[in-house]
């Protein structure tokens, strides 16, 4: 098992924040502090909210989150730096025509310019199981690889806490496989919502949230279950 580096403390503190006309998060208090987080609940639920709350995309209404000692409203501006984030649809988030361009991109953000970024990037996607990927353009990729180029170039800026909303919903299962041994490697904090039950039994804590609320949290063997109960006694009963 690699060391992770650093674990934040995540805080909501009374977050209320209203989405599409309507109260999401009402009072919301949760602390996240685990290695592997993992966000459960259907669709609408508020996981998406959540994950952008942390990072500071979107902010609450009134309440706040923190992120150790940085609250997302004051300190807004320095959180990308620290979180990464990898959306459900990597063309929402790649915005190079080259893999190596993207990826540079993360180092540059570190500081490092034009060959030396380059050189890095080369070097990262090598490490990464993508060694040649550079010269290759972004929409020659099937969608599964441009997945891996987006969290390659999340990863590549070096983030601390990395936040993961659904990237695998439309990968193959080998794909899918991949990902989530890279994951289990990764020596840093993740909070990841995802349907894919399998993925979300290698987590320290699930969090189960309906309508905004936090209906049932703790380890996954306990949890999950009861999703899936749940889940199915709804279906049972449609
Ligand atoms: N950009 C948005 N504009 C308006 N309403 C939104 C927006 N994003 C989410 N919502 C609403 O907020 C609620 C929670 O959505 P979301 O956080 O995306 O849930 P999940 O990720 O669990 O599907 C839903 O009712 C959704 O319709
Ligand atoms: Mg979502």
């Amino acid at each position: 098992m690699i060391e992770t580096s650093r674990l934040h403390l995540i805080r909501f503190d009374r977050v209320r924040l209203a989405r599409g006309g309507h109260r999401l998060f009402d009072g919301l208090d949760l602390t996240v502090s685990e290695r592997r987080v993992g966000l459960i609940g259907d669709n609408g639920s508020g996981k998406s909210s959540l994950l952008r709350l942390i990072n500071g995309l979107i902010l609450p209404d009134s309440g706040d989150v923190w992120v150790g000692a940085r609250d997302t409203r004051r300190h807004r501006k320095e959180l990308p730096g620290e979180i990464g984030f990898v959306f459900q649809n990597p063309d929402h988030q790649i915005i190079f025509p080259t893999v190596g361009e993207e990826v540079a991109f993360g180092f540059a953000n570190r500081g490092l310019k034009g060959r030396a970024a380059e050189a890095e990037a080369a070097r990262f996607l090598a490490a990464h199981g993508c060694a040649s990927w550079e010269g290759r353009a972004v929409h020659e990729l099937s969608g599964g690889e441009r997945q891996r180029v987006a969290i390659i170039s999340v990863l590549a800026a070096s983030p601390s806490l990395l936040l993961l909303d659904e990237p695998f919903a439309s990968l193959d299962l080998p794909m899918r496989m991949a990902f989530r041994r890279l994951i289990a490697e990764l020596p840093l904090q993740v909070v990841m919502a995802s349907h894919d039950l399998e993925l979300l039994a290698d987590c320290d804590r699930i969090i189960w949230l309906d309508r905004g609320r936090v209906v049932a949290e703790g380890p996954p063997g306990r949890i999950l279950p009861a999703y899936r109960e749940a889940a199915t006694l709804r279906v049972l009963a449609s």
